[in-house]
This record gives structure tokens, C-alpha cells and sequence, in this order.
């Protein structure tokens, strides 16, 4: 069986070397595995959660698709689609919140971080909070339920809305599955072999930090002067240098080909590397790998009616399957078109019953026989002539209730029957429907 693999990036601004190393490198090599089906999309209905200048939205969904595809995204491999693209996402997002509890979203951790500093500020609890910063973690259910995604790698921040989304997808097919699993219940993953990748100052990398190397912006020039401002400590050229305390050698670490070559800088900078020299190697690795890419990425975004292409032929493959899923979905929560109206409860009990085999007993030539009938009139079971209506209908009686277990000795023409097992199954739903009534 393939598993589906489904992560979303929330567009806003612009991605870094941390975002590289630590999301969308191992996200594309991982796409690559056999037996997976991965869907990457822009999470640009989240953007708009936290972003209200509608330039940054445009600019950074464009940046970030270009460095996808740059990066090297197979999108003949994964579909690759915009949130926005995919209507059947914000329509899920109404069914799931219909059945999420108040309470569970009163937990979320957005909501809280919000609601808690209003709180400690004096303020009401819920200034400045939008209906989709409290909605958030339902959007994001209906992302990953829509495709029924195993598996969701994420930072350890989002695991609690994964968890959310197991919940929402509990209760729906509880309630509408009719025994049926309606949703796969997702699978949060972090990857924790992928190293989080320190910024100049040897916190993580982040922009909230202002601490970040850029992965495209500005160029070589641009990554060359950044990796300039790595801090280091202020050991001279010559003198032996601590590689296991420098987070220059966790950067290095994390674009170096293979154990040998991280050994090996380590032990040049043991024996007196200059901090200028190791950040020149640093450069030409980095380069190295990003170079090429870069070169695409300018060339992706000096045409991005190209990336407009991908991404719509992105959102076509996701919607053959998000398309007819709704459709089901829709239907077993009751929206459902109007023909084959379900029946009353009594017009139901009426037709189940008409669909019973029937006993019927009759006289004929002075003899007393009975016959039992299926749904269309046809002949199940004959008996031959008896003497008596009383013994007649007693042989009825044992029939109705006792089942096969009456046929023997019962003075019935097997010629004239019809197959023993389909008599039996007749007389099996005939004893069935008098213990319920
Ligand atoms: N909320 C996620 C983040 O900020 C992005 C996201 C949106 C996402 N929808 C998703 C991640 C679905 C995984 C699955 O990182």
C-alpha cells in the first residue's frame, strides 16, 4: 500500500537556509522514497490568518513555490498544489467544524498564546483574536483529511493540531461513517534526525531572531556576507581552535558530503584553521549546493506564469481526488440530491416485512397443503397433501419458529421445492423476523 505523506507551508515571507536544511530539503529527498505519495502544498489560507497586506501574500507565495521547485520538487512525483486552489477544503473545513467542540479550539495553542498574554495585559481575553486564529487548527484538520494523509511532518509546534485533527476526524466518522473508517486518522511526524539549524548567533535560525542566512536573496555576495557575521570566538590564525563548541561547524555540518569530509574540518580547525579560511570553505560547500538552484530560482521567477502552470496542474491532480471525496462526504452528513428520499420509519417496517417469505396454506381435492413463497411469488417450498388442516398448520407453526430444524420429517415434496439451502435461509429470516417482533 502507498502511504500518503501531506505537509503544508504557511506563506509568509521568505524562506531561509534554517527553512532549507530543516524542511523542504528533507521533505523533497523524502518524496523521493518508494511506496510514498507526498503532497506539499502552500498553506496561503493560513497566511492570511496572521498577514493582512495582500503584497507579502502575493510576493511570498510566489518566492516560495519558485524555491520548491528550485530546490528540486518532482511535481510529476508530488502534487504540489495553493490551499486556495483546492475549494473542497475550505467546504470540509465547515463539516469538520460543525462537529468540533468549542472547548478543544479554547486549548489550541495559538488561541492560548493570544488569549493568556490579553489576560496577563489587563485586556479582554479576546482582543485582536480573528475568528481564524480560533479556527486555525479546523482549516488545518481539512487539509489533511481531504487526502487522507498517514503521515504529516511538521515542527514539534504543530503536533498538538495534528492531534486535533485525529480527534475531528474520530468523531466524524463516528458519527456519519456507519461503521465506516470516512478518514484516515493522521500520524504526526518529526523528524528528528534533521538537526535544527543554528543562525549567526548560535540560537536557532529564525527571522523573529533577525539572526538568519538567506537561501537565494542577495545572491552569492549575499550568502558570503552573512556567513562573514557567523560569530565565532576570537581564537587567532594558527591557534588550535574547539570545532565541537562552534555552530559555524554545526552549518558546515549539515551541507558536508559524508562523515570524512565533517572530520576532516574539524581536525583542520584543531590544528589552527583561521576562522576567515573556515568560512571560505563554508561559502564554497554551501554554494556548492545552493548555486544551481539559485540559478533556477532566478529563472522561475522571472517567468512565474510558469510556476502559475505547475501550481494549476497541481491543484487539477489534487482535485481528482478531493472532488469525488466530497461528494461522499457531503452525502453521509445528509447533503445529499434529492431523488431516493429515505423512507419513513413505518413505510421502511411496512416494505421489510412485504419482502418476507410467506406461508400459505390451502385445500385442494379434499387434502390440506401449505407453500412457502419468496419476495416475487416464487415457490420455496412445497408440501405434499395432508389429511388433517390441524396437522397442516402445526408443520406452519414448527417451520415459523423452529426453522430447518422442523424440516425433518415434515411431509414436504422436494421435486416441487426449490434449493434445500435457499429454504433454509427463507426459514432462517422468517424465525429471525418473529424474535424481533
Ligand atoms: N500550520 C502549519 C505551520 O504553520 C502549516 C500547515 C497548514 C500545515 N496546514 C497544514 C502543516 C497541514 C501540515 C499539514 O507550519
Amino acid at each position: 500500500m502507498t502511504e500518503r505523506v501531506l505537509t503544508g507551508i504557511t506563506t509568509t515571507g521568505t524562506p531561509h537556509l534554517g527553512n532549507y536544511v530543516g524542511a523542504i530539503r528533507p521533505a523533497i529527498v523524502a518524496s523521493r522514497a518508494p511506496g510514498v505519495e507526498s503532497f506539499f502544498f502552500l498553506a496561503d489560507y493560513h497566511a492570511l490568518i496572521k498577514c493582512d497586506d495582500p503584497a507579502r501574500i502575493e510576493r511570498s507565495r510566489l518566492e516560495i513555490a519558485a524555491t520548491w521547485l528550485a530546490a528540486g520538487l518532482d511535481t510529476q512525483r508530488v502534487t504540489f498544489y495553493r490551499q486556495s486552489d483546492i475549494p473542497e477544503i475550505t467546504e470540509l473545513t465547515w463539516l469538520l467544524t460543525c462537529v468540533t467542540a468549542k472547548g478543544q479550539m479554547n486549548r489550541a495553542h495559538a488561541y492560548k498564546a493570544a488569549s493568556d498574554a490579553n489576560l496577563a495585559a489587563g485586556e479582554d481575553v479576546d482582543a485582536g483574536v480573528t475568528m481564524g486564529l480560533f479556527s486555525y487548527p479546523i482549516l488545518m484538520a481539512a487539509d489533511i483529511l481531504m487526502f487522507n494523509a498517514h503521515r504529516v511532518p511538521v515542527g514539534r509546534d504543530q503536533v498538538q493540531h495534528i492531534e486535533m485533527a485525529r480527534d475531528v476526524a474520530q468523531r466524524f466518522n463516528h458519527l456519519f461513517g456507519g461503521g465506516r473508517e470516512l478518514f484516515v486518522l493522521p500520524q504526526a511526524e518529526i523528524e528528528e534526525s534533521v538537526a535544527t539549524l543554528p543562525g549567526l548567533d548560535g540560537r536557532k535560525m529564525s527571522k523573529s531572531y533577525d539572526n538568519t542566512i538567506p537561501l537565494f536573496e542577495g545572491g552569492q555576495r549575499g550568502l558570503k556576507d552573512a556567513v562573514a557575521r557567523i560569530v565565532t570566538d576570537s581564537r587567532l590564525p594558527g591557534e588550535p581552535k574547539d570545532p565541537d563548541g562552534s555552530h559555524l561547524v554545526t552549518i558546515f555540518d549539515a551541507f558536508a558530503a559524508d562523515e570524512a569530509a565533517r572530520a576532516a574540518f574539524r581536525q583542520e580547525l584543531r590544528e589552527g584553521l583561521a576562522w576567515g579560511e573556515a568560512k571560505q570553505r563554508l561559502v564554497a560547500l554551501i554554494e556548492g549546493e545552493i548555486g544551481p538552484m539559485r540559478a533556477r530560482y532566478a529563472e522561475l521567477m522571472a517567468h512565474p506564469e510558469r510556476i502559475e502552470d505547475a501550481l494549476l496542474e497541481g491543484a487539477r491532480k489534487a482535485r481528482a481526488t478531493a472532488t469525488p471525496f466530497l461528494s461522499e462526504l457531503r452525502h453521509a452528513v445528509g447533503l445529499r440530491p434529492m431523488v431516493a428520499v429515505a423512507q419513513p420509519a413505518q413505510a421502511k417496517a411496512a416494505a421489510a416485512k412485504s419482502a418476507l417469505p410467506e406461508f400459505k396454506q390451502y385445500r385442494e381435492d379434499g387434502a390440506f397443503f401449505f407453500k412457502l413463497t419468496g419476495a416475487h411469488g416464487a415457490v420455496l417450498l412445497q408440501s405434499g397433501p395432508i389429511a388433517e388442516g390441524r396437522e397442516a398448520g402445526a408443520w406452519v407453526k414448527r417451520l415459523k419458529t423452529e426453522g430447518a430444524a422442523a424440516l425433518e420429517g415434515a411431509p414436504v415434496q422436494w421435486d416441487a421445492s426449490a434449493e434445500r439451502a435457499q429454504v433454509e435461509a427463507a426459514l432462517a429470516a422468517l424465525v429471525a423476523a418473529a424474535q424481533q417482533a
